[in-house]
């Protein structure tokens, strides 16, 4: 690679966390109706970005949520990238748990403390700014480049799909680049093979046309958040397996090879346990930590709503109880069959004494890619130039449900190129960029177009 574009990366840092600062000022929380005003200023800050690094044929385009921002570089003799990413975050709350503003990016150690730090902008960031560093020192970049960045990732995606059907010929490629996972373990960089999928759902029961005394009633009829527990107690049972009927007959199970690499990682229990606060650890029986997290499906429970719970006693029977559940599924399940599993089961196991209603959310398929396709060699030598240290291959356990459409739309590979830390707090209180990667992101992605400028299909 040109040495000036190396030195430019590191010449230029302050500006990066100036500019990176300014990107996670914008409020730009996709869940919340109140923030639609932000979105669209932060898809229109995405654009000025991808034009002010040098990218063409930038554009915000309209969907029926939030905008997609996209732009590309087509000169190259080379195979074509897609860089993807999403410019939206999680909501902040509860926002009393952070110690600095959510959207006012604070510096702390060698730590940038904002909602959206590392998922996603810090991460889709250091993309642009090697995207930046090859254009303005080489006048070129050494492969052709396609940027996309989502609005809705974090909502399920419930637009991108769409998009990308409708232009597929605009976004062809050789292979998609995301940054938007954790590397396994600060200083131990990594490149992820396969991501979990999704099933979501809302449960919603109930008992009476209104709430009861419960004095006067109690007795008589079944509390809505009493067979709500029961409900869920039924979908595990005390060895952490799920007892949804088929639910476990498209699993694909961990090979004797896979078991082996997992062992040899530098996984340490006990710092795992401490650093989450957990009394005890628990899941499924049979699997270890890693293995429970990365390659076997889940049943949670993600919230519960019901009855009195504020301060004090009510003496009530609450008309209704409602909960969000979700399933992480792995490969080969598929989302809408374990959807109809799931609701015929609720179905079957909800007593008559309650109504129930079962909504579907957003869902996403889970995604493997092989290890050996030069285009992961290709990241797998770019992580050591950038951080010079041999990454290791790992699974997770998130989801990025767009994956699958890459695969089957386009025909094309996935990279998984991750600059985050499984301790940075995404979706939490105090979420956080370890700035050492995200400069070290910055000139492994340089690196990386250069790799996959060398590597073909
Ligand atoms: N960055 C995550 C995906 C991720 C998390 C990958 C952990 C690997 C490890 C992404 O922004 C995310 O949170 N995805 C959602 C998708 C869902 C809303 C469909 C997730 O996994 O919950
Ligand atoms: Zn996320």
């Amino acid at each position: 690679m040109e040495p000036n574009v190396i030195d430019f990366i590191n010449t230029s840092r302050d500006r990066y966390l100036e500019e990176l600062k300014q990107y996670l000022a914008i409020p730009s929380v996709s869940a919340l109706p109140e923030h639609a005003g932000d979105m669209r200023r932060c898809a229109e800050w995405t654009a000025e970005q991808l034009r002010a690094i040098g990218l063409e044929n930038v554009r915000v385009a309209d969907t029926p949520g939030h905008p997609i921002v996209y732009g590309d570089w087509l000169h190259a003799e080379a195979p074509t990238a897609l860089v993807y990413g999403h410019y939206d975050v999680q909501p902040v709350d509860p926002v009393e748990l952070w110690t600095s503003p959510p959207f006012e990016a604070t510096i702390r150690d060698d730590e940038l403390f904002a909602r959206g730090a590392t998922d996603d902008k810090g991460q889709l960031f250091a993309h642009l700014k090697a995207i930046e560093a090859h254009l303005k020192q080489a006048g070129r970049l050494p492969i052709n480049l396609r940027v996309i960045l989502e609005g809705e990732e974090e909502i399920g995606s419930p637009n991108l799909n769409q998009f990308i059907l409708d232009h597929k010929d605009e976004l062809a490629c050789d292979v998609v680049l995301i940054s938007d996972s954790p590397m396994f373990e600060k200083g131990v960089p990594s490149i992820c093979y396969g991501l979990r999928g999704l099933a979501y759902f809302q449960i919603d029961l109930r008992g009476t046309s209104t709430d009861l005394h419960s004095g006067s009633f109690g007795g008589a009829v079944a509390n809505p958040a009493f067979v709500l527990a029961q409900v869920l107690s039924q979908m595990k049972d005390r060895g952490g397996r799920v007892k949804i009927p088929g639910f476990y007959d498209d699993v694909r199970e961990l090979t004797d090879r896979e078991r082996e690499e997992f062992k040899r990682l530098p996984f340490n229990e006990k710092e795992y346990r401490k650093g989450i606060g957990a009394p005890k650890l628990h899941g499924e029986t049979g699997y270890s930590t890693l293995e429970r997290t990365w390659a076997r499906p889940t049943f949670e429970v993600n919230g519960l709503l019901s009855g009195f719970t504020g301060e004090g006693s009510k003496t009530v029977i609450p008309a209704t109880a409602m909960a969000k559940v979700s399933m992480r599924l792995v490969p080969n399940q598929d989302p809408d069959k374990i959807a109809e599993l799931f609701e015929d089961y609720v179905r079957k196991v909800t007593p008559k004494t309650v109504e129930l209603k079962v909504t579907r959310m957003h869902g996403g398929k889970p995604w493997m890619t092989e290890i050996d396709n030069p285009f992961v060699q290709a990241a797998a030598r770019a992580i050591e130039m950038g951080f010079s240290r041999t990454p290791v291959y790992t699974r997770e356990g998130g989801s990025i449900p767009i994956v699958a459409t890459f695969q089957a739309e386009l025909n094309a590979p996935t990279v998984l190129f991750g600059l985050g830390t499984p301790d940075e707090n995404a979706h939490a209180p105090n979420e956080k960029l370890y700035l050492p990667n995200f400069f070290g992101g910055i000139l492994s992605a340089a690196y990386l177009y250069e790799e996959i400028a060398g590597a073909r299909r």
